[in-house]
């Protein structure tokens, strides 16, 4: 596939048909992934394979109470889970807002999920000692994340990052043994997408670019 046309059409795949998505593609899509890049290429990515149904259980039932704020979050017009401005909602209000479907179910109903880990020891963090949560380190994971999710479209699969169950982490490592020194970066499940997506909404350069500094002129095409 044209490269641009795979990085437009590369999208949230959340709805799966009964389609297996072989090992032998996930090899070769982990394979291709394995060339992204990291910080000093240090390479700290380690990926799990998971097919088993109890595990994948586990994996949706943790995110059902971090969808519920997620949702309950949107509901009120705040951006949910804002990295900068704290959510004004109560626990309670929380509480009884009902956990969408698409957030949870596609770690049961798609073919397989996989789940993305960074070994901590080799992340180069250079804002560890800033005053705002981490940003950096993800740098050294996403990209291969990324490029499986490429890699699945070039195969006619599809799959999405996730990471709404890492807001409970511990339990998450707890349930595939991994190691402490390790964070789990994405829960991505993967399959045959129902439907291929064309046209994805993004916002146009004109309103992500400027010139020389953030408040710069505009940049565009000339
Ligand atoms: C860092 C990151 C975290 C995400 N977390 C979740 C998630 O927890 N659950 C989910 O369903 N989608 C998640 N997504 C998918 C985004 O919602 C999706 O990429 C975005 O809405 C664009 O979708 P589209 O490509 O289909 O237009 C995540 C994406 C990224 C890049």
């Amino acid at each position: 596939m044209e490269l641009y046309e795979a990085m437009r059409t590369t999208f949230a795949c959340r709805d799966f048909t009964d389609d297996h998505l072989p090992d032998e593609v996930i090899y070769e899509m982990i394979e291709n992934a394995r060339f992204s890049p990291s910080g000093g290429n240090r390479q700290g990515n380690r990926v799990i394979i998971v097919r088993d149904m109890a595990t994948r259980q586990r994996l949706s039932d943790l995110t059902v109470p971090v969808a519920k704020r997620y949702r309950a979050q949107m509901d009120a017009g705040e951006s949910p889970w804002s990295a900068w401005i704290p959510t004004k909602l109560t626990p309670e209000q929380i509480e009884a807002t009902s956990a969408p479907a698409m957030l949870t179910e596609p770690l049961i109903k798609s073919s397989v999920v996989l789940v993305v880990c960074v070994d901590l020891k080799v992340v180069a963090a250079t804002d560890q000692y800033l005053d705002r949560v981490g940003v950096i380190g993800g740098a050294s994971i996403y990209p291969f994340a990324w490029s499986l999710l490429l890699a699945a479209r070039q195969n006619g699969f599809g799959g999405t990052i996730t990471t709404l169950p890492i807001a409970h982490e511990p339990e998450i490592k707890t349930l595939l043994n991994i190691p402490e020194d390790h964070a789990v970066c994405a829960v991505m499940p993967f399959g045959r997408p129902v439907k291929q997506l064309t046209k994805l909404r993004r916002r146009p350069v004109e309103e992500i670019a400027t010139r020389e500094r953030f408040d710069g002129e505009m940049f565009t095409q000339s």
